[in-house]
């Protein structure tokens, strides 16, 4: 990597000590052995199923939670090894939004946003009142500084966590679920406004979601946890269109993502798997295919996904005929930029 990397885990462990007094309940392995390189200014996902570790992870890098072993480096320093207030002045150089917002209730939105930086201290009262008008206009909510917490909706308390979490300025933003807790439509939302405030801000962000959506609308690179471990990691659109293990290949397929293995043949006929990324799925492939190839599909299954904002189609047909070999046809939508497959038993009747 060209980068020194702004977080750097190495070979984390983490086991929490049984629930409850009897002697025979298991300690939970939260944590087995993880490393993890984030290069600054990307924006890294780790998802997994519910227990997964995920939180535990992301609670290591500004030491919420102490690791048992391993080491966490974050812009360069060791933070397990600092004393408490210098660990103390490096967290002040990560945000973090949560879940539940974790908002003071007591507190007025202003007030919140304002809290750490009366903790980290530094700023006048005038230039703390300036940064936070700045801070809750960038997250649409200038005209709420005194409402308080109840009287908001969630993702309203959300873009208040969000406005705390950057209040002193930090290059590291940590993001804990930030919108599990959210309807479909404030997620999108919350979603937009955290890819505009990271790509503005130049941000880094570590991000943990057990919803793939949240994937491939915001990060470049994902990491997969199961069992305290991660089982596969990559950039985005790899990771989406091969995925290795099983457990990326169950979280794909929930969230609607067609993977390799398909239907294998329709009616006897051979079904091909067409995927087209970026340009290539701008452009009409399949008019192209006919005009050029005399080829003719029966589609069966289709979806069109954004990574990131780029385009990224995969459809499933059964071909009726072409006035080419069959078997040239992957290599005739390859040079229209696609990829071609044909799936299960149809590779039989390619040849
Ligand atoms: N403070 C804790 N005490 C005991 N067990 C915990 C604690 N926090 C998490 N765990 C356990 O550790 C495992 C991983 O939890 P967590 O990191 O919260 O996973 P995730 O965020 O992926 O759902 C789970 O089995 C969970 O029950
Ligand atoms: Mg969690």
């Amino acid at each position: 990597m060209a980068h020194v990397p702004l977080i750097a885990l190495e070979r984390l462990h983490k086991t929490y000590p049984a629930a409850g007094a009897q002697p025979t309940a298991a300690a939970v392995v939260a944590l087995n052995d993880v490393s993890l390189r984030v290069a600054p200014g990307e924006i890294f996902g780790v998802i997994g199923r519910s227990g997964a570790g995920k939180s535990t992870l992301i609670r290591c890098v500004n030491l919420l939670e102490r690791p048992d072993s391993g080491t966490v480096h974050v812009h360069g320093v060791d933070l397990t090894a600092l004393t408490p207030q210098a660990l103390q002045q490096q967290r002040q150089r990560i945000g973090m939004v949560f879940q539940h917002f974790n908002l003071l209730q007591s507190r007025t939105v202003a007030g919140n946003v304002r809290y750490p930086m009366e903790l980290a201290g530094g700023r006048s009262p005038a230039e703390m009142d300036a940064r936070v008008h700045e801070l809750l206009a960038l997250v649409g909510l200038a005209d709420f500084h005194q409402r308080y917490p109840a009287q908001l909706s969630g993702g309203q308390k959300q873009r208040v966590g969000i406005a705390r979490a950057l209040a002193n300025e930090p290059q590291l933003l940590l993001c804990d679920e930030a919108t599990s807790a959210l309807d479909p439509e404030t997620t999108e939302q919350i979603l937009s406004l955290l890819a505009d405030i990271c790509q503005r801000m130049h941000l880094t962000v570590l991000l943990i979601t057990h919803e793939m959506h949240v994937i491939h609308t915001l990060c470049d690179r994902v990491a997969v946890m199961e069992r305290g471990r991660i089982v596969e990691q990559g950039a985005v659109i790899d990771v989406f269109l091969q995925p290795q293990h099983p457990t990326t290949r169950g979280l794909l397929a929930n969230a609607g993502f067609l993977l390799d293995e398909g239907e294998a043949t329709q009616g006897g006929q051979p079904v091909l798997q067409l995927t087209a990324v970026g340009e290539a799925a701008q452009q009409p492939l399949l008019d192209l295919l006919r005009t050029q190839c005399g080829l003719r599909l029966n589609l069966l299954e289709g979806r069109i996904t954004r990574i990131k904002g780029q385009p990224v189609a995969r459809l499933r047909a059964e071909v009726l005929g072409a006035d080419i070999p069959l078997a040239d046809l992957p290599a005739a939508v390859a040079r229209l930029g696609g990829h071609a497959q044909w799936l299960g038993a149809a590779q039989g009747a390619q040849a």
